[in-house]
Parts: C-alpha cells; structure tokens; sequence
C-alpha cells in the first residue's frame, strides 16, 4: 500500500530535519544553517551542510543530499516505506493500517515473531555465559583475550549442555514449538523430543544493520566438529545479504573496510580499534553484500587467512569486488594465520602497518599466479608472461591498463614495448580488449556520456536554474511567460519542473515535499541535487542578470533542440521548427530584470 501524498507531507512536516539528523550528526550552527562531518564518507572538516529552512541536507564532499526521509533510508537502510513509518512513530502522526492481504500481514508477523524468539534466545545466551554452569564458556572467551566490554559489545553467549532447558525457557516465553524449530534454534527428535540445536558452545549473536538477531554462530569449546556452527537461512536470516559486524562498522567512518573470514576475527578487530571489520556468515563471500559494501565505502581490505583455502577466497572476493566496482587490496597477515592471531602475537600497530602496507589486489592476483610458474624454464616463463599479459587485458580503460602494464613490465623485468605487444596480441586473440593504440602517454578523451556531453550540460543547466528558482521564488513571475516543464527534457527532471512549476505559479515552494514524491534513495539523490547545485557568485547586478539569461537561454535551447531531435518531418514539425527558433531568437534580445 502506498501512503497517500498529503499523509507523506504531514509526516514529513512534523519532523524537523535539523532535529532528526541532530540525533545522528554533530552539527553546528553558522548563521541560518548547519554544518557538520559527513556520515555518508569520510572526511575531517565539515562540508555537509543541514538547510533548515528548506528541510535539506546536502554534502559537498560526496554529492548526498535530500529530505529528512532520504536521510534515514541512506543512514538507516530503510525503505522509503520504513522511513515515513519511523518518522510517523517519532512525530505521533497514526498511519492507517495496512490493507496488505491476509497473505502479506501473516508473513509480516512471522518475520516480527522470528526476531522476538531470537531475541529471547540471544538474551538467553547471554545470562547462561554468567551462570556458573556457563563458566566454560566465559574462561574460553576470556582465554582468547575478549574484555567484558568486548563480550559485552558483541551479546555474546553460552550455549549449555542442558538441550531442554533453552527450549523450556522459550516455550515459557510463549513461542511455539513450530516457530522455534523454524528458527533453527531446536530441532525435533522422536526419542527426546525438541531440543536445541547448539549444545555446549560459546555464541555469537548475527544481526543484521538495525541490531536485531537473525540468526546465530556457535563454536564449540574445544574440538569438536564442526567447530563453528550456523543457524540455517530463514526468512530473517539472509547469508547472502547480511554481513558480521556491519551493524558496528558501518558507522566507523575510517574510510576502509575490512573483511575477513571469522567472527573471531572480527570481533579481535574490532577490540584492537578497528572498527571497520565485517565478516561473511559462514559463506563465501557474494555480490549482494558487495553491492551492500559499496553504500559505505569505496575500498575494501581483505584480511583472509593467509592459508590455501583463504588465498582461494581472496581471489574469489577480489573479483566480487571489482564487478562491484570497489578497489580492494589484501592485508597480508605473514607469518600467521588470521587477523585475531596476527594482532594478539604483534598488536595493534603493526596490523594498522599491514593495513598501510596492503597490497593492490592486481598485484597480489599475479603474484598468487606466479607460483604456479618456474621462472627458470624459459617456456614456463613465457607462459607466466601470457597468462600475465591476458589479465593486463580485464582492464578496459587504456589509461590504467597502460599504468598496469608498466607496472607489471618494470616488476618482472620484462621490456615495456614486448609486453605491450603480447597484451595487444592476446586481447586480438582473445577478444577480450581492443589493443592498445598508440601513443603511450596518451590521456583517453571523454566519452560521448561524459560529463562534458550535451546531455550532461543540458542537465547542468536545468538544475542551475531550478535551484535558482527555490533560492529566490520570487524570480518565477519575471520568467513565467518564457519557460514550461517541456523544456525540461530528462523525465526525472520533467516531473520534477512540472511539479515545482505548479507550486511556484500559486506563491508556494516546497522543494523538500518534492522529493518525497519518489520513494527511490537514488531518485531522490538526484531530485535534491536539483535544488543544490552551486550557483555562480556574482557581485553586480548585471552580472547575475547575465548569468541567469544565459542559464534559461541554455535550458531553452536544449528543451528546443531535443524536441526537434524528437520530432516527424510532417509539415507541422518544420512549423513548430522554426517557431521555436524565432522564440529562442527573441528571447536571446529580451532583457530580463531581476530586481
Ligand atoms: N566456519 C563455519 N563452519 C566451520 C568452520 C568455519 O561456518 N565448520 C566459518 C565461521 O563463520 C568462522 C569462519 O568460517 O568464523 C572462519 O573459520 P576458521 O578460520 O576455521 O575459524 P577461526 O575464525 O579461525 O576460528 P577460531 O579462531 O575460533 O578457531
Ligand atoms: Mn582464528
């Protein structure tokens, strides 16, 4: 069910966005506005600016801006539908109930039931880890140097001998047998009926960005097997989609993130002040928690087990990665086995010179595939050149695989020219890359969707003006007669122009409101960026006339010149055609006063 507009825009209203980010952000004020750091990327002085006045956020570091519901749903990971509720919740404004089908409400109250069982569950853990009878637990994570804070930090807990007890203690809290099994907390057995399914270990809750439980790892004290064990997917438990340790590291702001194998990794991370660790859940890492990294950082550090099977793992996360378009490097974690050994035989200093220190992921991938080569052998050593020569070819920008290329020639001593030309021989071979053209130093011009192609300063244009017009709506009169939503081309900035348009001709001017019409975070990025592109300064009068009849003329033009793009050859085209050219014509000699 969709919120009515009108409810969305009471929602929105009884919200101050300067009270709401307040709660996230430090900000401070500077005359009728706020700054501070920018939760969105990591920077050291403010450049995010909160506009009262218009109800929004904008940073100049890193483009992210909107209304205070694109704030919660960037920091948060809510829904447009999520946002408007918590919102709804903080204001008092009561929404309607859902008129969702039967269907959909019954699914709704099973997620919100599997939470509520792992949440008691969880708490569960957590008492028995400070029972006596859950003192093995507690000596082991204490023997693997954890701080109560730490124990603490990450709810962790016990899992007794005791099978029936976790379930009792559940059914007393009212949860059925059924949703119990469901969760993977217990399992069902004809001889001793339900009992739980982990059974003397230490626990680790897995939650999900909001903090609430999902689902569960359990290792077990001593050897047994399997060491770790892991609740089974459920319909809150999704591997794929969920990270160990994202909830905490998400706000860490260093810039990185780390990812690595082991809850235990994680959490000696995480004790040592590097609060940026995540770990997958017992799975090899994917491409949806890939594209989940990339809403909070732009460079990834892997720091796998420095083993057979986590050198495999690297290079498979490598790829992930780079589809997603993340860079990463690998923290080399010599001469031990993972991050939790490495920092408590070395400490914390030198894992944060591992982490200067870590290795691009290109030259690690060919280092790893070096091994396979005995340099000696001149024929293994042509083959190694090959293999090398055909990666060079993955990167499809010509400026960085020439970087490359160097790179890899003066590393293993081959000449740049002979390497260049096995790359250009093996991308004709193989078709994966056109060969590289000639001259070496050459810097690529800007594609056709650049941000220097018509399109884009047609866009450019567009937003300067309307970020004009909600600086200084009384402009709207003196330009009514010469502008309409059809010059805005792109649909986005059509509905958008035609929206404000609107309000503007009846003396309102809600920019923030207009943004709650699209519920996508990314739309919604787009539709504030609109209402804060920076305007030229200007001191005298004529030249912001100058600058203003400049930036209508360009957004005419290019509303005229797509229309003509866009038109038939009948007889009314050329009519319009040519129409539309003298309007232009006389708009270029009318003098537009904005005093
Ligand atoms: N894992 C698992 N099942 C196993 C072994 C491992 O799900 N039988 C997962 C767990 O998520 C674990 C991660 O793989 O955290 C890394 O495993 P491993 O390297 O074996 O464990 P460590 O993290 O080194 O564990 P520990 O230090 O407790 O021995
Ligand atoms: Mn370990």
């Amino acid at each position: 069910m969709r919120y009515s507009e009108e409810l969305v825009e009471e929602v929105r209203s009884r919200n101050d966005i300067v009270e709401v980010i307040s709660g996230y952000v430090r900000l401070q004020r500077k005359g009728n506005s706020y700054w501070g750091l920018c939760p969105f990327h990591n920077e050291k002085s403010p450049s995010f600016h909160v506009i009262g006045d218009r109800q929004m956020y904008h940073c100049f570091g890193c483009g992210a801006g909107g209304n205070v519901f694109t704030f919660l749903m960037n920091y948060e990971n809510y829904t447009f539908k999520e946002a408007v509720k918590a919102l709804a919740d903080r204001a008092g404004v009561r929404l309607p109930e859902e008129e969702d089908t039967e269907e959909t409400r019954q699914k709704e109250s099973r997620r919100a039931r599997l939470l509520a069982v792992n949440k008691e569950a969880g708490k569960y853990f957590y008492y028995q880890l400070r029972n006596p009878r859950g003192q093995i637990g507690y000596q082991y994570l204490r023997g693997r140097e954890l701080s109560d804070e730490t124990i603490q930090k990450f709810g962790l807990g016990y899992a007794g001998k005791n099978g029936a007890e976790l379930v009792d203690y559940l059914r007393s809290k009212g949860f059925e047998d059924e949703l119990i099994k469901e969760a993977g907390l217990a399992s069902f057995s004809e001889k001793r009926g339900l009992l739980s399914q982990f059974w003397n270990r230490v626990m680790f809750p897995i939650m999900d960005v909001n903090h609430r439980i999902i689902g569960f790892g359990g290792r077990v004290m001593g050897a047994g097997e399997p060491k770790y064990l892991n609740s089974p997917e459920t319909p809150v438990f999704d591997k794929r989609r969920n990270l160990y340790g994202l909830n905490f590291a998400r706000t860490a702001r260093k810039g990185n993130i780390i990812l690595c194998e082991g809850y235990m990794d994680v959490i000696a991370m995480h004790q040592a002040g590097f609060g940026q660790a995540v770990a997958s859940l017992g799975t090899a890492f994917t491409a949806e928690q890939a594209v989940i990294l990339r809403r909070y950082t732009d460079s990834v550090l892997l720091a796998y087990d420095s083993d057979g099977p986590g050198v495999k793992a690297a290079l498979r996360g490598i790829g992930i990665l780079r589809e997603a378009g993340l860079s990463a490097r690998v923290i080399n974690m010599e001469p031990y086995k993972d991050p939790d050994e490495f920092i408590k035989n070395l400490g914390r200093e030198a894992f944060q010179e591992r982490i200067d220190k870590a290795e691009n992921s290109f030259f690690f991938e060919i280092r790893i595939l070096e091994r396979d080569f005995n340099m000696d052998d001149p024929e293994s050593k042509t083959r190694f050149h090959r293999e090398l020569a055909r990666k060079l070819c993955g990167f499809e920008e010509a400026v960085e695989r020439e970087n490359y290329l160097a790179a890899m020639a003066e590393k293993y001593q081959i000449g740049f020219e002979n390497l260049r030309r096995l790359v250009s021989s093996e991308a004709a071979r193989t078709g994966l890359a056109k060969p590289i053209e000639r001259p070496r130093s050459g810097t690529q011009g800007k594609g056709s969707s650049g941000e220097n192609s018509p399109q884009e300063k047609g866009k450019k244009a567009q937003r300067l003006l309307l970020t004009w017009l909600v600086d200084e709506p009384g402009l709207y009169g003196k330009i009514s007669r010469y502008i309409t939503p059809e010059d805005f081309t792109e649909e986005l900035y059509h509905r958008v122009a035609e929206r404000l348009l609107e309000e503007l001709s009846r003396g309102d001017c809600n920019p923030a409101g207009i943004i709650s019409m699209f519920e996508e975070e990314e739309q919604q990025r787009e539709v504030s960026s609109m209402f804060n592109t920076s305007l030229p300064r200007l001191n005298t009068a004529a030249e912001r006339e100058k600058a203003f009849k400049d930036i209508l003329l360009s957004v005419k033009r290019n509303g005229y010149e797509y229309r003509i793009s866009q038109m038939g050859n009948d007889m009314n085209a050329l009519k319009w055609a040519i129409e539309g050219k003298k309007e232009l014509e006389e708009l270029a000699k009318t003098h537009i006063s904005l005093e």
